[in-house]
């Protein structure tokens, strides 16, 4: 049932003449270890790093774990070549968690995430999920701005100990979560509301 779900949504044509491909993560290992060599580099992100004395065993635990209802899509060229790459899994029985997304330097900024997103949450509310989270440093005002626009919510701060802070955004399926939401932060419903964008 799952599988006639994705078919409605995949592949998923966006601008610039690139298709969303969903795909099973361990097939497209190739792909997505070069789009992160490009897009995430590690001295970069300053990321704890295993030692080499434990990156077998870590390996080892990597292998035999795979988390509940991925969803990993590659998005390619026309040309046919890997530009970027998205992941999410369930976080708990109702929530997507997006854990990432990265577009090659000269994909970004063309309207690709901000194409992507809304597709993307019809799909995974057609699955019946009910709520969609993800975290993101402060600075990456271009990830925010997207999912701010579509509608999601900062809804808290993680001090994680290896990325730094991170801001929690959750987009709400259903309009009775959302005003769950502005109850539980004892809020004034949102004054946007009905304005039209
Ligand atoms: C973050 C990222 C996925 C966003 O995707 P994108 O396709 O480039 O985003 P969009 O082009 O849809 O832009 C989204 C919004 O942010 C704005 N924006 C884009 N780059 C921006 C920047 N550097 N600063 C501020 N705003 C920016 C866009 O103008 C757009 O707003 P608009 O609708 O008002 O025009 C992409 O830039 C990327 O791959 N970054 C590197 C990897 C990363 O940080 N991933 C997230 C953590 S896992």
């Amino acid at each position: 049932m799952s599988e006639d779900i994705r078919a409605r949504f995949f592949p998923m044509s966006l601008p610039a003449g690139v298709i969303g491909q969903w795909v099973i993560r361990s097939e497209a290992t190739a792909d997505i270890q070069e789009l992160n060599a490009q897009i995430f580099r590690s001295a970069e992100l300053r990321l704890f790093q295993v030692p080499p004395e434990r990156q077998s065993g870590v390996q080892h635990l990597k292998q035999g774990y795979v988390p509940a209802q991925p969803e990993c899509v590659v998005f390619y060229s026309d040309a046919r070549l890997p530009v970027g790459w998205f992941y999410s899994y369930r976080e708990d029985a109702t929530t997507a968690f997006i854990d990432t997304v990265g577009f090659l330097p000269s994909y970004r900024g063309r309207g690709l995430y901000s194409a992507f997103l809304p597709k993307y949450l019809a799909y995974v509310a057609a699955l019946g999920i009910e709520r969609v989270t993800t975290s993101h440093h402060p600075n990456n005002r271009a990830i925010m701005i997207a999912e701010l626009k579509v509608g999601f919510n900062v809804v808290g701060l993680e001090l994680h100990e290896s990325h730094g802070p991170l801001i929690k955004m959750a987009y709400f399926m259903h309009a009775d979560r959302r005003a769950g939401f502005e109850q539980a932060f004892s809020m004034a419903p949102d004054p946007t509301a009905g304005i039209k964008r």
